[in-house]
């Protein structure tokens, strides 16, 4: 009799909790159809397309995955080596150096000063040492002074340990861009323009030498960037 008793013992336990059970089915059966609802209707509607990457960004991702050693800019005064160098190595995720301002840091004195104080063969030896630590370092933009390049130890160094890029432009733009040619001894001559078309005329067969070229004339300097980014893209190889 006590284990017939025993046997009833749970289904008395469970009795009153099967029962609310029962009363609280449409509670539970509500949110398992709005789950059902839910998975329907993501079912139904139509898939995201993956959201599509800008191309310039997609571009600039490309250059800064290829490059391999640093860019140089070279041209002459003008040619936007520096602006378009800093803005293209903030896109580009890398450093910027300038050479010049290097110099100027190191000699504690201004370019236009080195020229008057110690003379063009000892700047161009500041210059040359300045861009040989520059040259074997990882990616980064290099801008260059504008006769750098035309000193050939210089350039067999830059040529050889770096990606080189001849930024140009017609004299007369070239000059539009300097402003105020004071702060370059070169053109204190007092025609401006007639250096700027001479130094280029000498100089051409040197910067063509450089491994890329790409023209600047008539374009902001964005469009510069923009323009030395598919002159990059087109010249690395693609992994
Ligand atoms: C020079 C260009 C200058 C500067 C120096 C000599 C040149 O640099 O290095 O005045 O020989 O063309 P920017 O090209 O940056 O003006």
């Amino acid at each position: 009799m006590s284990a017939i008793r025993q046997s009833h013992k749970p289904r008395r336990i469970f009795a009153p909790f099967l029962q609310n059970c029962q009363a609280a089915r449409p509670l539970l059966l509500f949110p398992l159809a709005l789950c059902f609802a839910m998975l329907a209707l993501m079912k139904a509607s139509p898939k995201q397309a993956p959201r599509k990457l800008n191309p310039a960004t997609e571009l600039v991702g490309s250059i800064a995955a290829r490059l391999d050693r640093p860019v140089v800019l070279v041209g002459l005064m003008g040619s936007g080596k520096t602006a378009i160098g800093r803005c293209a190595a903030k896109q580009l995720g890398i450093g910027f150096e300038d050479s010049d301002q290097l110099i100027v840091k190191t000699a504690g004195i201004s370019i236009a000063e080195i020229f008057e104080l110690a003379g063009e063969v000892k700047f161009r030896e500041m210059e040359r040492k300045t861009l040989r630590n520059l040259a074997l370092t990882s990616p980064q933009i290099i801008a260059t002074g504008g006769g750098a390049f035309c000193q050939d130890a210089t350039a067999d160094l830059l040529l050889q340990h770096t990606l080189t890029i001849w930024l140009k432009a017609e004299p007369a733009t070239l000059l539009s861009r300097i402003g105020n040619t004071k702060t370059r001894p070169l053109l204190g001559n007092g025609d401006p323009l007639a250096t700027l078309t001479r130094l280029n005329e000498q100089r051409a067969r040197l910067y063509k030498k450089a491994h890329i070229h790409v023209d600047t004339d008539g374009l902001s300097t964005h469009r510069a960037m923009m323009a030395l980014f598919h002159a990059l893209d087109t010249h690395l190889p693609r992994q």
